[in-house]
């Protein structure tokens, strides 16, 4: 079995991409330094996969700590999710960004070099495309990022360009995601944020189980079907396949730089979701349309034909399976995974 680091494997989109490798008959070891996750997930991981999973509590920005990791497996390829990721925070504290998403990939890809490991997939965003021209969108639409976290992901998406261009035998993947959503179905893993959340899903989720009051709508004057925002969501479990077939391409690819969208292709506004979760959980749902969020774009939706064709990634579940495990992780873990 091939030993695939997944760096921030403790984390939402880790965590369930660790299952899916499984899966897949690749061997997951997990770095993550818990900074955003609980240790409780990787116990959670080792019940689902029925096996032990090797798990490194180390920091990425600590070059010497993921060396010996190196030393101590063999590595086949690196998945890199390993990072922060809240947007309003990287406008307040930008330098802490950069160090940390930067400095942490870079030591990611040095230490590769150094142990002759030659694949690796980042985990990117919908968001370095910034406000698209038109949708859907496709890969080789321009790019442009409008807030310190997304400029991590292009910087990181151009060091890595940069990369390949001068050692043609590395094959890097970059990944975009969209709007992932939901959860693994036993409900024992799921996105677990620390505090209000920033985000549309967990908002909700928290709204239904009675922790916060209502949700928010921000904005209803979009120029889309009802006025709300619309995004691409993706089931976090379809995303999580979308690694495991992203390696498989690139053990028997000759390209060395592939780029895909990942998300359904479909788009659904803020009230398609409330209305789709109040079918999950059998209620109604709270809600008050309140004044846009600053940095917010009408509508993000990916073409995903590229990713189709030549990965055969197909969304399979659809908004109410989102719904419906994002509710069931809620329900069994009212106060998150502690
Ligand atoms: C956000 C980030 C994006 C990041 C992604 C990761 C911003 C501007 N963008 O995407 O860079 O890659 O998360 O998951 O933060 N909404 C409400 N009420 C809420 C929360 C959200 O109406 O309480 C609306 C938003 O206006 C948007 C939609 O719901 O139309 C989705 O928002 P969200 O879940 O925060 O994701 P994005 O903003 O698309």
């Amino acid at each position: 079995m091939k030993n695939v680091l997944v760096t921030g494997g403790a984390g939402y989109i880790g965590s369930h991409t660790v299952l899916a490798l499984v899966d897949y008959g690749y061997n997951p070891i997990i770095v993550d330094n818990f900074s955003n996750a609980s240790p409780k997930v990787i116990d959670r991981l080792e019940k689902l996969a029925n096996r032990p999973i090797k798990c490194y509590s180390i920091d990425c920005c600590d070059k010497k700590a993921l060396e010996q990791v190196f030393v101590e497996n063999e590595i086949f390829g690196v998945i890199h999710f390993a990072g922060y990721k809240a947007v309003g925070e990287s406008v307040q504290k930008p330098l802490m960004y950069y160090q940390n998403n930067l400095i942490s990939l870079l030591n990611v890809v040095e230490v590769m070099h150094e142990h002759n490991c030659l694949n690796l997939i980042f985990s990117s965003s919908a968001t370095v495309y910034g406000a698209p021209k038109s949708v859907p969108i496709y890969e080789d639409f321009p790019l442009h990022v409008t807030n310190p976290y997304g400029r991590t992901k292009l910087m990181i998406e151009e060091i890595l360009t940069d990369y390949v261009k001068a050692n043609p035998e590395f094959k890097v993947a970059l990944l975009r995601y969209f709007n992932p959503i939901g959860a693994h179905e036993s409900g024992l893993i799921g996105e677990d944020p620390n505090g209000i959340p920033n985000n549309l899903m967990p908002y909700i989720t928290q709204v239904c189980i009675g922790k916060l009051d209502h949700v928010r709508v921000f904005g209803n004057d979009y120029p889309t079907k009802d006025g709300t925002g619309v995004r691409d969501y993706v089931h976090v479990m379809d995303l999580a396949v979308g690694h495991s077939l992203t390696l498989k391409k690139m053990e028997n690819c000759s390209e060395n730089l592939l780029i895909y969208n990942l998300g359904t292709g479909k788009g659904s506004s803020v009230l398609d979701v409330i209305h789709e979760m109040e079918k999950a959980v059998g209620h109604s749902i709270k809600y008050e349309i309140v004044a846009r969020r600053a940095g917010d774009i009408a509508e993000c939706y990916a073409n995903c034909d590229k990713a189709y064709q030549e990965l055969g990634f197909k969304a399979k579940y659809n908004l109410f399976d989102m719904c419906k495990s994002s509710w069931n992780f809620q329900q069994k873990n009212p106060n998150g995974i502690k």
